[in-house]
C-alpha cells in the first residue's frame, strides 16, 4: 500500500467514545505502519472548551486503553500530529474558528487544502455539519479535495435517508461523501469478494441451481449496555440488519463485477438490494421474527432483561433480536431463501455466513448418516476469522458410515502477527479516495425501501408479538418456524448458556 496524498483529518464528535476507542488507535495503527501521508494532521473538534495539549493527553489514554500495540516513542511522534479545535456544530459562524485553524496548519505544515471531515457524532448533526462547512466555504475544491465521512446510522427510516440525501447533495458530490459501513472494513467480509472471484470452483455453483439457502447471522453475547438510550430509538433492525447485514448480503449474493473498480463493485451490490422481493403485511407476519431479552442467570449468574438496562423505557418494544426471511428475485438466486439474524445477549459472538448447498439428488447413503448429509461453506466473518467447508467422508472400518468432517482455514494460521481493524483499512481508503468499501447512497436507500414496511408493521401491528428471550438462548424459539423445512434449522455454534428456559411473549 502506497501512502495516501498529504491532508488533514477532521473529526467531529472528538470528545465522544468512538474517536477514542477506534478512530485515534485506527490512525496510530496506520502511523506505525508507515502509512499515514507524509504531511499529515488531526483536528478533533467537539464543543468542549479543550486545547491541543489537553485532547492529546486524553488521546494518549485512550491509546493505552485501547491500542494492542504501542511504544512510547511513536506515539509521541503520533500525538504530535494531533490538534485540537472547538466548535459548536449548531452555530454556522462557529465554523470560522475552524476554517482559520486549518489554514493555519496547512501553512506550518506545508498542506494543500486536501481534508476530509469525519463526524462521529449524534446522528441529528449530520446534515447540520456539512451544510455548515459548507456555509463557511469549507466543501469548495479549488486548492485541492474535499471529502466527508458520515458515521451510521444513515437515516432512521427510508424518508429520514432520502432526505439527510437531499439535504448532503444541496452543497456535496456524491464522491465526496463517504457513509461508513465497518462491516465492509472487515478483512472477512472483503474476502467474500476473492474466495468467490478467485476461486473458480466455487462460482459454477453459486447459484439456484446448487444452492438450498443462504444463512447470515450477527450474534453479540454483550447486552446494550451503557447505548440504552440510543438503542431504544433503534433496535437490531435499524442497528444491524439496515446496514451491516445487508451489506454482506450485498457481496454474497452480487454477480462478478467488471474489475475491481469502486462504481463496478457498488453497481453488482445495489443491484441486489434492489431485487430483494419486496414484502407484503402478510410476509411480515410469517417472516419476520422480533425479540426482546429478558433477564436470566448464565452460569450462576443474574443478567437482567433489556427492559431493566440504563436508559431504557421499562415498556419498551424495542427488539432486541430481530430474524428475517427473504428472496431475492433474479435468475441467479430465484427462490432459494435467504435467512438472517441478530440479537444481542446471545450465547456468543460469532458473525458467520452460510451457504448450504442442495443434498445430492440420489444419496446413496441414507441410513448410514447421522448429520445432514449437504455441504455448508461456512464464512466465519469474526471472531476466529477463516472459511469452513463441511462435507461428507467414509468412517474408516466396514461398511459405508459417512460422517461430517470439516476443511477448516483459519486466518491465525498465516504467519501474519494480525488482521487490521475495520476502521484502519476504511480510513485508509477514504484518505486514499477508493469509495468501494462504503456505502453508496442508491444501496443505502434501497436497504432502507426494504425494511421500511417492517418497520412500519412492527410499530402499527400489534398482532405481530415481540418475543422475550432468556439472555444467553439463541433467541426466540419461535424463530426456527421461519425455516419451514423437516432436518433443517439454524446452525447454533454453540448451545444456550442460559439456565432459564422461559420463553414468552412480552
Ligand atoms: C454497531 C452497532 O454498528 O455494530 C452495535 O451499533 C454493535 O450495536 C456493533 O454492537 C457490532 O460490531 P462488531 O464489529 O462488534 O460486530
Amino acid at each position: 500500500m502506497s501512502r495516501p496524498e498529504n491532508q488533514i483529518l477532521v473529526i467531529f464528535g472528538a470528545s465522544g467514545d468512538l474517536t477514542k476507542r477506534k478512530l485515534i488507535p485506527a490512525l496510530y495503527a496506520l502511523e506505525i505502519q508507515g502509512l499515514l501521508p507524509e504531511k499529515f494532521a488531526i483536528i478533533g473538534v467537539s464543543r468542549s472548551g479543550l486545547n491541543d495539549e489537553l485532547f492529546r493527553e486524553a488521546m494518549e489514554q485512550g491509546l493505552e486503553e485501547f491500542s494492542d500495540e504501542k511504544d512510547k516513542t511513536s506515539v509521541s511522534v503520533f500525538l504530535q500530529k494531533i490538534y485540537y479545535q472547538s466548535v459548536d456544530a449548531q452555530d454556522s459562524s462557529s465554523f470560522i474558528g475552524l476554517a482559520g485553524k486549518l489554514s493555519e496548519l496547512q501553512t506550518q505544515l506545508g498542506i494543500s487544502g486536501n481534508t476530509i471531515f469525519y463526524l462521529s457524532t449524534p446522528p441529528s448533526l449530520y446534515s447540520l455539519i456539512p451544510q455548515n462547512l459548507a456555509k463557511n466555504g469549507l466543501n469548495i475544491q479549488n486548492n485541492g479535495w474535499k471529502r466527508v465521512i458520515i458515521e451510521k446510522p444513515f437515516g432512521y427510516d427510508l424518508q429520514s435517508a432520502i432526505d439527510l440525501n437531499n439535504a448532503l447533495q444541496k452543497d456535496w458530490l456524491e464522491d465526496q461523501i463517504y457513509r461508513i459501513d465497518h462491516y465492509l472494513g472487515k478483512e472477512t467480509v472483503q474476502n467474500v469478494l476473492v474466495t468467490r472471484f478467485t476461486n473458480g470452483i466455487f462460482e459454477p455453483l453459486w447459484n439456484r441451481n446448487y444452492v438450498h439457502h443462504v444463512e447470515i447471522t450477527s450474534a453479540e453475547s454483550i447486552g446494550v449496555e451503557k447505548r440504552g438510550g440510543y438503542y431504544e430509538g433503534s433496535g437490531a433492525l435499524r442497528d444491524m440488519i439496515q446496514n451491516h447485514l445487508l451489506q454482506v448480503v450485498g457481496l454474497i449474493a452480487m454477480e462478478p463485477p467488471a474489475s475491481l473498480n469502486s462504481d463496478a463493485i457498488r453497481n453488482e451490490t445495489v443491484k441486489v438490494l434492489q431485487s430483494i422481493r419486496p414484502y407484503t403485511a402478510e410476509d411480515i407476519i410469517k417472516s419476520t421474527i422480533r425479540g426482546q431479552y429478558i433477564s436470566a442467570t448464565i452460569k450462576g449468574e443474574k443478567h437482567i432483561g433489556y427492559r431493566e438496562e440504563e436508559g431504557v423505557n421499562p415498556d419498551s418494544k424495542t427488539e432486541t433480536y430481530a430474524a428475517l426471511k427473504f428472496y431475492i428475485d433474479n435468475w441467479r438466486w430465484g427462490g432459494v431463501p435467504f435467512y438472517i439474524r441478530t440479537g444481542k445477549r446471545l450465547p456468543t459472538r460469532v458473525t458467520e455466513a452460510v451457504i448450504h448447498f442442495k443434498p445430492t439428488p440420489h444419496y446413496l447413503f441414507a441410513g448410514n448418516h447421522s448429520e445432514e448429509s449437504h455441504n455448508q461453506l461456512v464464512i466465519r466473518i469474526q471472531p476466529d476469522e477463516g472459511i469452513l467447508l463441511k462435507f461428507g467422508m467414509k468412517m474408516p472400518g466396514a461398511g459405508f458410515d459417512v460422517q461430517t468432517v470439516n476443511m477448516d482455514f483459519h486466518y491465525s494460521d498465516l504467519s501474519i502477527e494480525r488482521i487490521p481493524a475495520a476502521y484502519e483499512r476504511l480510513l485508509l481508503d477514504s484518505m486514499s479516495g477508493d469509495s468501494t468499501l462504503f456505502a453508496r447512497g442508491d444501496a443505502v436507500m434501497a436497504a432502507w425501501n426494504f425494511l421500511d414496511p417492517v418497520l412500519m408493521e412492527w410499530k402499527n401491528n400489534p398482532c405481530i408479538p415481540i418475543h422475550g428471550y432468556p439472555a444467553g438462548t439463541w433467541g426466540p424459539e419461535k424463530a426456527d418456524d421461519l425455516i419451514d423445512e423437516a432436518n433443517i434449522t439454524w446452525r447454533y455454534p454453540c448451545k444456550n448458556l442460559s439456565d432459564d428456559g422461559i420463553y414468552c411473549e412480552l
